[in-house]
């Protein structure tokens, strides 16, 4: 099997994520490239150190200039804190290396034009982080939805919702802040969750009108006092899209304010003829709307269905990690132009899309009005 030396800059939580998704590659049966994680950058020493157990990872340095000036290294996965995503970015189509880039894909949208500016110049292969649609039943809403089942769209709700931030006691961190995390707060955070679908189906809204909720604004700062915290921290858009020249609303929620939520990605898309719905609290069920005389809602317990063949037993039930490791190889695949049809991770194009929408909202909120995109 081909090997693709991936470099990895941000050994926080997604960095190790992606790590141990590489980790377990044997997992996967008809990819024919293997990611070898060869270097790693990060400015914790303690964070460096848990890649010890990483065989491959022969690299581990606090200046990620070291891990791009690596020849070994073909690919660069860079999961860092938001205010840092242009200029490492940048600095890696410069070292002329391939980019699996994280969400929001910049800090704000004219970040995120640059951004996109650079990658065009540079030729190189960038696609942005976002596994959720890598779910069968995530994948089984997007075919339904695509092969004009619904009928005329009557509405589409796509969130992304948890709950982390309802504890006032978790100390504030990068995210919880406007410097790092971006003004656009959970819009940055969890927007392109539930932005990539609509985006890829071609729903780009053309209106939208925001409601922006701010939780606790202070925390505490881990080291006996108290820091600020001025992210947003649920959004919920109302957005309209035009399709066949009729206006549908579609709704993106996204919240870290969610009581009773851990991570839950949902997608629910209706229309006249049929409808469709999955949540990844019940990562099995996928629930689909027929009307034939009678109006049905079906429900069917989705197994390992995959985009990406795999060695686990048919009847199981797929996670994070799962998607996380479709998710990598479906950037693998197409990097060697080998997709074959499947589902391709975000683009910068829609990331910047998503991104549009974000700086829409922002202008919405602040003026109680619709905006036009
Ligand atoms: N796809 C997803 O589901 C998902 C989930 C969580 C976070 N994210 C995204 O991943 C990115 C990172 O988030 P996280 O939760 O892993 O954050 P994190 O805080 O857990 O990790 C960030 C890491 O970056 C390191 N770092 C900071 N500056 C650096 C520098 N100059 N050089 C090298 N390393 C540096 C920090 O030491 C830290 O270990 C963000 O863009 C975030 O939005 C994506």
């Amino acid at each position: 099997m081909k090997e693709t030396h991936v470099g990895i800059i941000g050994g926080g939580l997604m960095g190790r994520e992606m790590a141990s998704a590489f980790a377990r590659w044997c997992a996967l049966t008809d990819v024919s490239i293997r990611p070898v994680l060869t270097a790693v950058a990060d400015l914790n020493p303690q964070t460096l150190s848990w890649f010890d157990c990483i065989a491959s990872c022969e690299q581990k340095t606090m200046k990620y200039q070291e891990l791009l000036a690596n020849h070994k290294v073909d690919v660069v996965y860079v999961a860092v804190p938001h205010h840092l995503h242009e200029k490492l970015y940048l600095d890696v189509l410069a070292a002329g290396k391939d980019l699996f880039a994280e969400k929001p894909f910049g800090i704000d949208l004219s970040a995120a034009r640059r951004i996109l500016d650079a990658v065009n110049k540079s030729g190189r292969f960038v696609r942005c982080s976002s596994e959720m649609p890598f779910f069968p039943g995530a994948q089984r809403a997007y075919e339904f939805a695509r092969c004009g089942k619904l009928g005329r769209l009557l509405e589409v709700v796509s969130c992304f919702h948890h709950s982390s931030d309802l504890d006032p006691h978790k100390p504030a961190n990068w995210k919880r802040q406007n410097l790092t995390c971006g003004k656009g707060g959970v819009l940055n955070d969890l927007g392109m969750h539930a932005c990539h679908l609509p985006l890829r189906l071609g729903w780009k809204p053309t209106r939208l009108f925001a409601q922006l909720q701010n939780g606790y604004r202070q925390r505490p700062d881990g080291q006996g006092g108290m820091a600020d915290c001025d992210t947003w921290d649920n959004a919920l858009l109302h957005t309209w899209v035009r399709v066949e020249n009729e206006e549908a609303p579609l709704r993106l929620e996204m919240k870290r304010l969610a009581p009773g939520a851990t991570n839950t990605w949902s997608i629910e898309i209706l229309g006249t003829d049929g409808g469709v719905r999955f949540s990844t609290a019940e990562p099995k069920s996928l629930w689909v709307f027929e009307r034939n005389g009678e109006q049905w809602w079906k429900r069917t317990n989705l197994g390992f269905s995959t985009p990406f063949k795999t060695v686990t037993g048919g009847i199981f039930e797929p996670g994070f990690a799962d998607v996380i490791q479709q998710m990598w190889a479906a950037y693998l695949m197409e990097r060697e132009g080998k997709l074959g049809g499947r589902f391709g991770c975000a683009t910068p194009e829609e990331a910047v899309a998503s991104h549009e929408i974000f700086a829409a909202a922002l202008e919405s909120q602040e003026q109680g009005s619709v905006v036009t995109l």
